[in-house]
C-alpha cells in the first residue's frame, strides 16, 4: 500500500511517500480501507518538531482523523464487521498512522458513519468536533441562554463549537477576521467580532464560558470579558496550568483541555451529523498526492472550517 512517512521533523516537504505492507489488525482492532482523512494543526506541529513527546517516535506515520471501510475485524471485536463504514479519532495521542491506504485502529476509537453522511464529512468530525463538544460540556456544561465566546470561530474547532453551542441553546459570540464574518454568522453565531478591527474584550461582555483556541495573552484578555465565577477552557495550553492559575487569581475558573477519544461522544456527534444539526464545512479537498499542500494550508493559520485528503 501507499503511505506517507515522516523520518525527520521539519518542513512539509519532509513527508515522504513509501510503499509498505498492509498492516494486520490485532484482536481488539479493525483493518480499515482509508477513504478520507482530515488534517489538523497537531499534524503540522508534530511534523515541525514542536511536540517533544514524539522525539523518540520517528520514523512515524501521522494522521488521526479517519473515515473508511472495515476490511476485517479482530477476533474480540463485536461492534464492527467487514463492509461497515466507520470514522473516528484513532490512537490519539500516539501516532495515528492514518496517512496510508490501509490503517489499523482500535475498535474503541471508532463509530459507524450515518448512512446519509459521506466519508469526507465523517473524517472532519473527529478531533475538531470532539474537542468542541468536550470544551462546551465537560467542565462547566453550557446552559440555555448562557453567553459563550468562541475564539477562531471560523476554524476547525471553532466552527463546530459555534454550531454545538447554538444546539445547547446558548447566546454565541465568535471572533474571526472580517472576511469570515458572514461565514461565522451563517453557522448560527449571534454575533461575530472582527478581532483585527475591534479589541474583542471591549465588544464581548458578561461571558459565562470562553472557548480559547488561541492561547498566549488571549487567556488574560478573555478573562476581562467574563462574569465573576465564569469559566475559560483553553485548548492550546494543555502543557501547563497557566490558564487555571490566571483564572483563579481573577475569581474565575480555567481549565486546559486535551481531547479524548470517547465512543459515546463520537456517537453523539454522528447523531447530530445525521440530523443535519451539525454540518462540517470543508473548504479544501486534497488528493493523497497533495499532502504537502494540505499541510501548508493548515500551517497558514487561515483555514476556514476543515480540510480533507481523499483517496
Ligand atoms: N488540546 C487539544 O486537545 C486540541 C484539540 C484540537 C485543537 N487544538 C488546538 O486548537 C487550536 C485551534 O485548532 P483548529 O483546528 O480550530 O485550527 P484551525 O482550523 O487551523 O484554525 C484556523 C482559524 O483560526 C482563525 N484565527 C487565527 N488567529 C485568530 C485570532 N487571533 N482570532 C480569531 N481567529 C483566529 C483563522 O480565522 P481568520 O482567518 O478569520 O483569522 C482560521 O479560520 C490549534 O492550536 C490546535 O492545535 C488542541
Amino acid at each position: 500500500m501507499k503511505a506517507i512517512i515522516l523520518k525527520t521533523f521539519g518542513p512539509a516537504e519532509n513527508l515522504t511517500y513509501i510503499e509498505k505492507e498492509v498492516p494486520i489488525a490485532g484482536s481488539e482492532e479493525v483493518l480499515i480501507r482509508t477513504r478520507s482523512i482530515s488534517i489538523n494543526p497537531i499534524d503540522v506541529k508534530i511534523r515541525a518538531g514542536q511536540r517533544p513527546a514524539f522525539k523518540d517516535k520517528l520514523p512515524l506515520i501521522l494522521g488521526w482523523d479517519i473515515a473508511g471501510d472495515v476490511v476485517s475485524a479482530g477476533k474480540n471485536v463485536k461492534e464492527f464487521k467487514a463492509g461497515d463504514r466507520v470514522f473516528g479519532m484513532i490512537c490519539f495521542p500516539n501516532p495515528g498512522n492514518a496517512y496510508a491506504e490501509f490503517t489499523v485502529a482500535p475498535a474503541k476509537d471508532l463509530a459507524i458513519i450515518p448512512v446519509n453522511i459521506g466519508y469526507a464529512e465523517a473524517a472532519c468530525s473527529g478531533i475538531a468536533a470532539l474537542t468542541a463538544l468536550q470544551a462546551l460540556r465537560n467542565f462547566a456544561p453550557v446552559q440555555p441562554h448562557q453567553r459563550v465566546l468562541v475564539h477562531a470561530a471560523a476554524g476547525g474547532v471553532g466552527h463546530f463549537a459555534i454550531q454545538l453551542a447554538k444546539y445547547f441553546d446558548a447566546y454565541v459570540i465568535g471572533t474571526a477576521s472580517a472576511s469570515n464574518n458572514n461565514f461565522v454568522l451563517n453557522l448560527g453565531a449571534d454575533e461575530c467580532i472582527d478581532y483585527k478591527a475591534t479589541i474583542f474584550e471591549d465588544a464581548a461582555k458578561d461571558i459565562d464560558l470562553v472557548i480559547d483556541t488561541i492561547g498566549g495573552n488571549y487567556i488574560q484578555r478573555s478573562l476581562k470579558t467574563m462574569k465573576p465565577g465564569a469559566t475559560i477552557v483553553s485548548i492550546p495550553s494543555i502543557l501547563n496550568a497557566e490558564v487555571t492559575q490566571l483564572a483563579e487569581a481573577d475569581g474565575k475558573h480555567g481549565y486546559p483541555l486535551l481531547v479524548k477519544q470517547n465512543t459515546e461522544d463520537l456517537n453523539f456527534i454522528a447523531d447530530l451529523l445525521s440530523k443535519g444539526i451539525l454540518k462540517p464545512f470543508i473548504s479544501h479537498v486534497f488528493s493523497f498526492d497533495e499532502m504537502v499542500a494540505a499541510h501548508l494550508q493548515i500551517e497558514s493559520g487561515k483555514t476556514q472550517g476543515k480540510i480533507v485528503v481523499s483517496f
